[in-house]
């Protein structure tokens, strides 16, 4: 009862990235221009398809869904990060933080989910194809699709919930570019038991999961492709999963190097270079590996963009 003249934080400092002064202007230009491809990128992605009916097709939906994510995974945190490099100042608000790290875990936990989608239409487009659009039909589709936003809904309320009845009096320095949960777990002065169990059992389920059920798509679309006698065969099967194995490998490949390192390894850097590999570096590469790598996708650019050219010079 005697020592209750701790203050509570009623805001917190954002050490990531901005403790170096000499690197603002640097890091400021980077990460604009990054965020800037993002949004170009992922905007194009969406109105390509959107516009275009023979794209129209489960694979482009997800492929929508996901640039929509994407946009948001990045902006939830770029945006600050960027005014904050620029003002000179580090601060955050608490309830700020708060909606930061309620949006990151939303749009972080669709975009697990969303990438299993895709894998598994991958899996019935190449494994079963005859039963293809009966499998993958609008309502399934559309009932995926709401079914990551739920989850990712949930997920975030849970986490951000747990950390929200926790109270901050130690510090309030993040030594990050964003409030993550396990920075903010690091400055409660509260026990953090029930978090560390939630997010055992619930966090690993979310991104856990989704790689299992990526895993085993990919094995047996593995298995189905070698089966396949001619090899000009077997590429054409495999390029039509190629670019999202390659967006899969980006983003998990940087989740599980971060997530399943040994502790004594620990680094403040890494775990910052990692965080900005899968929420900044690969939302704004997808729509670039699946443009380069699609034949549709470039056909349907071609087309607008030429769309564009005869309009403006006719
Ligand atoms: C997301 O996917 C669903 C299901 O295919 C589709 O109906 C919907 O239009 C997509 N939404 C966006 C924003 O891309």
């Amino acid at each position: 009862m005697e020592s209750r003249n701790q203050t509570t934080v009623l805001e917190f400092l954002l050490l990531g990235f901005t403790e170096r002064v000499e690197l603002r202007g640097f890091l400021f230009v980077t990460f604009l221009v990054m965020y800037t491809m993002n949004l170009l990128g992922n905007g194009t992605m969406i109105s390509i398809i959107a516009g275009n009916s023979h794209l129209h097709t489960p694979m482009y939906f997800f492929l929508c869904n996901l640039s929509l994510v994407d946009m948001c995974f990045s902006s939830v945190t770029v945006p600050k990060l960027l005014s904050n490099l620029i003002s000179n100042s580090r601060t955050i608000s608490f309830s700020n933080c708060f909606v930061q790290l309620y949006f990151f875990m939303f749009s972080g936990g669709s975009e697990c989910v969303i990438m299993s989608i895709m894998a598994y239409d991958r899996y019935v487009a190449i494994c079963n194809p005859l039963h293809y659009v009966t499998i993958m039909n609008k309502k399934v589709c559309l009932s995926m699709s709401i079914a990551s936003w739920i989850i990712g809904l949930f997920h975030s309320l849970l986490h951000t919930l747990l950390v929200y009845r926790l109270s901050f009096c130690k510090s309030n320095e993040i030594q990050h570019y964003f409030c993550d949960l396990a920075q903010m777990l690091q400055l409660s002065s509260t026990d953090i038991f029930i978090n560390e169990i939630a997010i055992f059992v619930e966090g690993s389920l979310i991104v856990m999961l989704p790689f299992v059920i990526i895993l085993i798509s990919y094995i047996r679309i593995i298995t189905t492709i070698l089966k396949i006698k001619s090899t000009g065969g077997r590429w054409k099967t495999f390029s039509t999963c190629s670019s999202h194995l390659t967006v899969v490998t980006l983003f998990y490949g940087t989740l599980i190097f971060m997530y399943f390192r040994p502790s004594s390894n620990y680094s403040m850097a890494r775990d910052r270079i990692s965080s900005v590999v899968y929420n900044v570096l690969s939302p704004m590469l997808n729509p670039f590996i699946y443009s380069l790598r699609n034949r549709d996708v470039k056909i349907a650019l071609k087309r607008v963009l030429q769309r564009k050219g005869s309009s403006s010079s006719g």
